[in-house]
């Protein structure tokens, strides 16, 4: 039975990111474990990721998904030992984090994503008997309509400093549709709160060495729509301060970043980041 057929093209995609965290759980040098993540990606997950990782270059690993699921862990796990006990996972996709860090007994973790993939996730769940390690709030919206109406029903409080985590999104949405996004999170977001994300530059989006991998994105249904080679741009006019990492920086690295690393399609190029953004 192919129980990905309810999913959207959109949607298939979380089955490609969770199936680069199986592999990465499979390395001896793991820079995480993920349990569920082979599970999680089904048979669908590694044939969207060959597709396009052997697309562009045979033989290469990108490492970004690895490099960037432990930088976000870090800072998801920081916020925690800070005390910021609400976390909202917009576009959660099959993101196990739920399931696999030491959270605070009282930390609460909404799941924002479609209400097919979350079916899908919940079915999976079920099936694994997987115990959540954090209380979890599992909601289904259109990300691009209102969300923010079932989010403050589902008992999310505003008043309270909140983490947003937006990782594998931005890209996806026209710029329009990403600014409307931010809005509605900074209008949510206590002082206090922090945005965790990953996104992309507009240079390198628009650069001829990334226009197979986007052409073939577009075939595949899922299009990326959006980068910004500004990003404090976006966040500082809505009143957050933010922190910019190249994946190959210091803090981005993980010993796993080199010259001869991807961005989709592009040598040794250092045009995909990840945000930290604080609510002022
Ligand atoms: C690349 S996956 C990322 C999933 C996860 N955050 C990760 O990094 O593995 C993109 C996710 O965005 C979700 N998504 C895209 N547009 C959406 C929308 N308008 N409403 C709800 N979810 C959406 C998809 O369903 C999918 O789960």
């Amino acid at each position: 039975m192919d129980v990905s057929q309810p999913l959207d093209p959109l949607a298939k995609t979380a089955l490609w990111t969770a199936s680069m965290r199986a592999r990465e759980h499979r390395r001896a040098d793991r820079l995480f474990s993920d349990p569920l993540a082979e599970t999680f990606a089904g048979d669908e997950g590694p044939k969207i990721m060959s597709q396009f990782e052997g697309h562009v270059q045979s033989g290469v690993e990108d490492p970004a998904l690895a490099v960037r699921t432990r930088f976000l862990d870090d800072q998801l796990l920081k916020l925690d030992a800070d005390g910021v006990r609400q976390f909202v996972f917009v576009a959660v996709g099959m993101d196990s984090r739920a399931f696999r860090l030491e959270w605070s007994p009282d930390v609460l973790i909404y799941e924002l994503d479609r209400p097919a993939l979350l079916t899908f996730k919940e079915d999976l769940v079920r099936g694994l008997h997987a115990q959540a390690t954090a209380a979890r709030v599992p909601l289904g919206v259109d990300l691009l309509a209102d969300w923010t109406g079932p989010l403050l029903e589902s008992g999310f409080d505003s008043r309270q400093p909140t983490c947003w985590l937006v990782e594998g999104l931005l890209y996806f949405l026209e710029p329009h549709e990403r600014d409307v996004l931010l809005h509605r999170l900074t209008d949510l977001s206590a002082a206090g709160s922090r945005l965790l994300a990953d996104y992309v530059g507009q240079t390198i989006l628009n650069s001829p060495g990334m226009a197979a991998w986007r052409a073939r994105m577009v075939e595949q249904g899922h299009p990326w729509k959006s980068g910004s080679d500004r990003p404090e741009e976006l966040f500082v006019p809505l009143g957050w301060e933010i922190q910019v990492s190249a994946y190959g920086d210091p803090d981005a690295d993980y010993g796993r970043w080199s010259d001869t690393a991807v961005a989709p399609g592009m040598l040794g190029t250092r045009g995909r980041y990840l945000l930290i953004a604080d609510k002022q």
